[in-house]
């Protein structure tokens, strides 16, 4: 039995930031963020948009009346958890009316878990072929201000339904991955930003790829030239790009041109949005299938999943016949084209408002966010969620 994506989407916030506009005010050359770093813009999360709304979103205009009714499992991957205790998947699961009878849960292990929603939903699906699992990644990625990881924010969801006999891409079986105890990146609970050794999670991100990665090539006797494209965790363009040259061959073969040119299309949105922690890879795969005109269907896709701290994961899809008819590329455009450009000086302003701790009531000015689902305030510590629809 086939199991896999058959339906997926994103959501980003209607606010960005022009990463030459943001290197100019922070003293750098603009061609430091652009080329070095190898992002254009940085999506911004109002204070009415955080982990749960941008989820929400993201699956809100997905999923048919059928598609809720199949729906027995939500698994929400995020490292911006709003709570300790109560998941961000039951606060979807109410915002989007799924039936009672669903379970719905959260995962941590930093842009690993995600990853590790898809292949537990594998699993329940393979023992429940007729149901299928809703699998959210959200996040919004906060360094602070004018720290060296600034230019590696963002913020947005994808929405993943995974079923049996999927439409776009099924998700092949064979996958490897390693797990090392290391302190590359972490945010503490008592922390809003994340601690981050910048320069030693980048070799840990390309130490893992290639591990994993080599690892799948034994185990598969497979090569480059049985992919036509790679996709990685974006924490920023240049980071995917380093780790797959870090595996080709001296000299550009033909299999190691088409992986480069494809990589370049599969980094078109994150360019755009910034660094989403859990759902960056699945931008990344969003990006190549919606751009790319000519992807063949039958195609093996390979994913490399990383998580600080660390978990990495290599695995592998083909995409099915006919799977451009359902995917949602329209409205990926639409969410993008509709934003507004703020001001560094705004962009500082929006990032410094944070949702009250001390129990009072506030209620947020929401008349420009156009989002269907938004934050409407906090009341004796309850976060209230508006639904538009
Ligand atoms: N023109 C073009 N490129 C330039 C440049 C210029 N004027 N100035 C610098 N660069 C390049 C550097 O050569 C470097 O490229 P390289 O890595 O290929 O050598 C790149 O821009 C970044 O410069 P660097 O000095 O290393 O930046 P930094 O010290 O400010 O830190 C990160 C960059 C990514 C380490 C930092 O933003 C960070 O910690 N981010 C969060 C952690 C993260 O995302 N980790 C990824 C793994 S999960």
């Amino acid at each position: 039995m086939k199991i896999g994506i058959d339906k997926i989407s994103f959501y980003s916030p209607h606010l960005y930031v022009d990463m030459n506009e943001l290197a100019v005010a922070r003293g750098d050359d603009p061609a430091k963020y652009t080329i070095g770093i190898g992002q254009d813009e940085m999506a911004l999360a109002p204070i009415t948009q955080d982990p749960v709304t941008l989820a929400a979103n993201a699956a809100e205009q997905m999923l048919t009346a059928d598609d809720k009714d199949a729906i027995d499992l939500v698994l929400f991957g995020t490292e911006t958890g709003i709570d300790h205790s109560k998941s961000a998947a039951v606060y979807v699961h109410g915002l989007l009316g799924l039936p009672p009878e669903a379970r719905a849960v959260e995962l941590k292990q930093a842009c690993y878990s995600g990853t590790a929603a898809i292949q537990l939903a594998k699993g329940h699906i393979a023992l429940n072929p007729d149901k299928k699992v809703l699998v959210l990644a959200s996040d919004i990625a906060r360094y602070g201000l004018k720290t060296s990881g600034e230019v590696t924010q963002g913020a947005g969801a994808v929405a993943i339904l995974m079923s049996a006999d999927p439409k776009v891409m099924e998700i092949e079986n064979v996958c490897t991955a390693k797990t090392d105890d290391i302190m590359d990146f972490w945010r503490p609970n008592y922390s809003d930003t994340a601690y981050v050794d910048g320069k030693y999670s980048n070799e840990k991100y390309i130490e893992f790829f290639s591990d994993v990665w080599h690892q799948y090539t034994e185990k598969t006797n497979r090569s480059l030239d049985d992919f036509e494209a790679l996709c990685f965790h974006l924490p920023y363009t240049k980071m995917g790009l380093k780790a797959m040259q870090s595996v080709f061959a001296d000299g550009m073969g033909d299999a190691e041109k088409r992986i480069l040119s494809n990589y370049q299309i599969s980094t078109t949105y994150n360019r755009r949005i910034g660094n989403v922690y859990t759902a960056s890879l699945y931008v990344s795969l969003l990006s190549l299938l919606e751009l790319h005109t000519s992807l063949p269907e039958g195609s093996r896709i390979g994913m490399y999943s990383y998580g600080s701290g660390a978990v990495g994961e290599f695995f592998t899809g083909i995409l099915q016949d006919g799977y451009r008819d359902h995917l949602c590329a329209e409205r990926h455009e639409h969410i993008l084209k509709q934003r507004e450009k703020v001001s560094v000086e705004t962009y500082e302003k929006v990032f410094s408002q944070t949702v009250p701790v001390d129990g009072s009531t506030k209620v947020f000015d929401e008349t420009t966010d156009p989002a269907p689902i938004y934050l409407s305030g906090i009341k004796e510590h309850m976060r209230q969620y508006v639904c538009r629809t």
